[in-house]
């Protein structure tokens, strides 16, 4: 079986939270694409895992693999594996494997995404984790790959023939050149390269194997489809492809070989960054499901904006990714709030539209149509079963539901595990 999971809004919808709880079914859990700009938040028993590269399957012993489409800053895979370590979860070789094309984030990656962001007269509020720079690069034809870091000769050489272009882009963004070839730099670099040389696989080969022998393969997305850098909301998107046709390119597995396509939705919506978000709210709705929904983020510690649920954003997003079923997140969080409002279509230049128009100055120009649903009051965090919900709330489900056309077969009331039932 061949199950994709991608984020259906901006990103932060829960994906490592569902990840994490249904990991135990496969024997292979993959990250396609992006890098370390993802925070994915796990939670079990006491402990929390705040993880940016490591594929949230690891808890429940499957093989994690990071793909040839990921950008990859080795500083924080070891920083990741280390903290793990301190818990008590080793993750050596025969548990975490990292495609030998993976492009590697260099700090001058990280140098030159914050001195472009702070030249933007109007910013994208990217995570300056070195992401769009990776990208660059690996379009580029200029990469550092994972084979090359793991040898030092390759390493160095190749480092070597990209320096001056790299220190000619810093200067004249006004950075520091010196960073390219800091002597401590490579030092640490190399040193990464021979702790990670026995990582290396071939992803697509280890997936296409896996499911031969009819093993059971998760490909983990990070982000949400409308970051995607095609599809998305130019240009306030990350420079990676998000949506779950982007996993078989990614990893190297024909798209004949998918079996499901699992949305991770919010029950609101939230967004990072800048970019239009025609649900947004400004007043004490907003706020109270910011301050319920802990909505900060996971990577930049950030406040998330948060808006109503978007229908028109929902329907391009199964568009896009062709979902199967869908697992509705943070339910919990709405209660208290009465109306509960839904976008159904947005008045744009006087125009009604339910499907979002493809030019994003145009989305900004949205004004979204709602429909109240009556609102429903106490705590559903210790709900476990559908019927056990408030009326209200199945009624929003299945009002959701309906309109997506969709079934919603997970919902999470909760960042645990125990959290989560099937509908
Ligand atoms: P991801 O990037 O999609 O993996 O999502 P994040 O982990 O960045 O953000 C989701 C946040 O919501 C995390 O802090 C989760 O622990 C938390 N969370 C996930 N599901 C639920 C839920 O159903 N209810 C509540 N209250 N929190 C949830
Ligand atoms: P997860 O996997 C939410 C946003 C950034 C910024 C834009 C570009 O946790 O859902 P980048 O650093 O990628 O060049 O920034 O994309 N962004 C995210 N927003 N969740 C994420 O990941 C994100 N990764 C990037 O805030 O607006
Ligand atoms: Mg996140």
């Amino acid at each position: 079986m061949f199950t994709i999971i991608t984020g259906a809004q901006f990103g932060d919808e829960g994906k490592g939270k569902i990840v994490d709880l249904i990991s135990g079914e496969y024997d292979l859990v993959v990250r396609f694409q992006g890098g370390d700009n993802a925070g994915h938040t796990v939670k079990v028993g006491e402990d929390v895992y705040k993880l940016h590269l490591i594929p949230s399957g690891f808890l429940l012993n499957s093989r994690v693999l990071i793909g040839p489409g990921t950008v990859m800053n080795p500083e924080v895979l070891a920083k990741e594996i280390d903290m793990l370590a301190e818990g008590g979860i080793e993750l050596d070789a025969n548990r975490v494997g990292v495609d030998s094309k993976t492009s590697i984030i260099m700090p001058y990656h990280i140098e030159l995404d914050g001195l472009r962001e702070s030249m933007r007269t109007e910013k994208i509020g990217t995570t300056k984790r070195g992401i769009g720079f990776a990208y660059i690069d690996k379009v580029a034809r200029d990469e550092i790959r994972m084979g090359d870091l793991v040898n030092r000769e390759r390493f160095i050489k190749r480092l070597g023939e990209l320096a001056p272009s790299k220190e000619a882009a810093i200067k004249e963004l006004g950075g520091d050149p010196s960073i390219v070839m800091d002597e401590t730099l490579i030092d640490r670099y190399v040193k990464l390269g021979e702790r990670f040389s026995s990582y290396i696989t071939d992803v697509s080969y280890e997936v296409n194997r896996a499911l031969d022998e009819d093993k059971n393969v998760l490909a983990e997305g990070a982000q949400g489809t409308h970051l995607d850098v095609i599809h998305g909301t130019q240009k306030f998107v990350t420079s990676s492809c998000t949506i779950a046709g982007s996993a078989c390119a990614n990893i190297g597995v024909g798209p004949t070989r998918v079996d499901d396509v699992l949305a991770i939705v919010k029950a609101y919506i939230t967004r990072v960054g800048e970019g239009p978000l025609p649900t947004e709210l400004f007043d004490d709705a907003g706020k109270q499901i910011q301050e319920v929904g802990g909505e900060f983020g996971t990577t930049t510690g950030r406040s998330r904006r948060c808006g109503w649920f978007d229908l028109p954003l929902l329907k391009k997003a199964i568009y896009l990714n062709g979902y199967t079923s869908i697992a509705l997140t943070k339910l919990d969080v709405l209660s208290n709030l009465d109306p509960v409002k839904v976008c159904v279509a947005y008045e744009m230049d006087g125009n009604i539209l339910d499907y979002p128009p493809e030019d994003t100055s145009a989305l900004a120009r949205c004004v979204p149509v709602y429909e109240d649903l009556p609102g429903w009051e106490g705590d559903l965090t210790g709900v476990r079963e559908f019927a056990d919900l408030p009326q209200e709330a199945k009624d929003y489900v299945i009002y959701l539901e309906d309109k997506m056309g969709v079934s919603v077969d997970y919902i999470s009331v909760g960042p645990a595990r125990e959290q989560t039932f099937k509908k």
